[in-house]
């Protein structure tokens, strides 16, 4: 392809996460997606893979029964001209830091919210994420087909509780066994709500009044409802295209994904809305172009035991500029290695199927035998490139662990290094003592870790909860071990810094209120 011809394809992509809390609807709106472009023709084929509990003794097992498998990880679609990828956020034990990183490679957010429940912890964490990248970021307000809590809150408490300006792009008309549709500010029409069957449209004429339809026009509901618009008109926010693109201000949009009402409306200006792939920023600050002939790229993720017979490992990544072809060469930067990229997949939401080409936004999975970490990137051509660090994420849930058999220590070292630097869990060592203590931010890690050091390891180790436990960074020139007690452990992380992690909020505002000049950091 020429450069010419890479723009035109690096435009049609739209590479988004669904970021939610577990049960706000994720899984039945992306399953109107995959419908939408013709991937899965019926609902309930995504919700069939996510099955309830899962068996300790076999990855693979945990794979099936949780549904993680690398298929539903990055669902590839075309619809309206465009090229979608939606890569999976897991929730609930299965969240993890490879859920944080997942938003490292895309272009835009979309927020799922529960109506009856507002903005629950998990979404708050996410978006933090996402705000810290400045991607756009657009909310679907869920479950309107069933009493919910008052539109206006929920619109208020996303300003109030993250910070996010937003811009309603309808409202709805009733809710629950009241709902009669949607005001479409953006469409300036009302979609009306019809159980089961096609939502019909009505056209607003200049003074919001519905053209041709009397009995909308009388309707009391519909009056408060373009009551509240109108006011949202005046007091509300504007919509700013600029702050939009810069993840300021969210579109909110309502719905209700179990019954396809307003779902297409939102996916529609989503697609509008949404940006196809920017340059991306190298370690030294320099942009590269998606549309730049040279392939680069960086992994996201890796996830390891596909197929316990072959302990294969595949790295997601995520490409940045070029085209990808089967069988091409690149450079691994970390090594300076390299590598022929001939064993990849990209992801179809049912199949897997070999890749020919991709371009920047789109996602390739590579086989891999060890040779790739988390963060890598890969480039062709002879001016290095390395892309910008992926964050650490600030863990919080804690096990000191240990080898089973003692006799075992190498095996024990060699997997705990490895596992380490992939970015599976994050290591501390106890400052006093020298144990080894895990931090990860979901406790599936921990299960994953455990499994594979017996697995790729041969080293069966013991795990002792801690529980959730804060940690906050402290400057090596102010510490001062006296400091540490049981209720907050200093200890290092794998760079020698040294942190505690303190018992629970109480306990962090003990410590400020007795050492008020010491500062004290986070990650993200
Ligand atoms: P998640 O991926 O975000 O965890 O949520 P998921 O789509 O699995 O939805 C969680 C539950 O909420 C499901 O019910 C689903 O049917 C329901 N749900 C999703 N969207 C809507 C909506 O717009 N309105 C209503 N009323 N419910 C909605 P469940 O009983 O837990 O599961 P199931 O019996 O449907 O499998």
């Amino acid at each position: 392809m020429n450069n010419q011809q890479l723009e035109t394809q690096d435009s049609t992509r739209r590479t988004f996460a669904i970021i939610s809390h577990p049960d706000a609807g994720k899984t039945t709106i992306t399953e109107h997606l995959l419908l939408f472009g013709g991937v899965v023709r019926q609902a309930g084929t995504v919700k069939a893979r996510k099955t309830g509990n899962f068996a300790k003794s076999d990855w693979m097992e945990i794979e099936q029964k949780r549904g993680i498998s690398v298929t539903s990880s990055v669902m590839q679609f075309d619809y309206a001209g465009k090229r979608i990828n939606i890569l999976d956020t897991p929730g609930h034990a299965d969240f993890s830091e490879d859920t944080y990183r997942t938003l490292m490679a895309v272009d835009s957010a979309v927020m799922v919210i529960d109506s009856a429940k507002g903005i629950e912890p998990q979404t708050k964490k996410l978006f933090q994420i996402c705000k810290m990248r400045g991607i756009p970021i657009f909310t679907f307000m869920n479950k309107l087909d069933r009493d919910g809590r008052d539109p206006m809150d929920l619109v208020d408490e996303l300003e109030s509780v993250l910070g996010i300006q937003a811009y309603p792009m309808n409202w709805p008309i009733g809710m629950g066994k009241t709902l009669t549709g949607i005001f479409d500010r953006y469409n300036h029409r009302v979609e009306l709500y019809k159980h089961g069957d096609e939502s019909q449209m009505v056209k607003l004429d200049d003074n919001n009044n519905p053209i041709n339809d009397d009995q909308l026009a009388e309707d009391d509901q519909f009056q408060d409802t373009k009551d509240s618009v109108e006011l949202l008109d005046m007091a509300g926010n504007k919509f700013d295209e600029d702050k939009i693109a810069t993840g300021d201000l969210t579109p909110v949009f309502f719905g209700s994904a179990l019954v396809n009402f307003g779902v297409k409306t939102f996916f529609d200006a989503y697609l509008k809305y949404a940006p196809a792939p920017s340059p991306h920023k190298t370690e030294e600050g320099n942009l590269i172009n998606p549309d730049a002939s040279e392939f680069s790229g960086f992994v996201f993720k890796i996830q390891a035991n596909m197929n316990p017979n072959h302990r294969d490992r595949i790295a997601f990544v995520r490409i940045c500029s070029g085209e990808f072809e089967k069988g091409m060469d690149v450079n691994l930067y970390r090594t300076q290695k390299k590598l022929r990229l001939s064993n990849v997949t990209e992801f179809m939401a049912n199949t897997r199927e070999n890749v020919k080409t991709a371009v920047a936004g789109d996602i390739i999975g590579l086989y891999d035998t060890g040779n790739f970490q988390i963060g890598d990137t890969i480039y062709t051509g002879k001016q290095p490139v390395e892309f910008e660090k992926l964050p650490q994420f600030t863990p919080e849930l804690f096990v000191r662990v240990s080898a089973k058999n003692v006799m075992k220590q190498k095996s024990f070292h060699k997997g705990i290094d490895q596992l380490v630097q992939e970015g599976a869990v994050q290591l501390y060592t106890s400052y006093t003592t020298n144990d080894y203590i895990l931090g990860a931010v979901g406790q599936l890690q921990f299960e994953v870790f455990q499994f594979r050091m017996k697995n790729e390891y041969n080293s069966e180790v013991n795990m002792e909860p801690m529980g959730h436990k804060i940690a906050r960074w402290i400057d090596p020139d102010q510490l001062d071990e006296k400091m540490s007690s049981s209720r907050n452990i200093l200890v290092k992380d794998r760079h020698n810094q040294p942190l505690f992690l303190f018992e629970n909020q109480f306990a962090m505002r003990w410590f400020k209120d007795k050492y008020p000049d010491v500062t004290l950091t986070a990650k993200l």
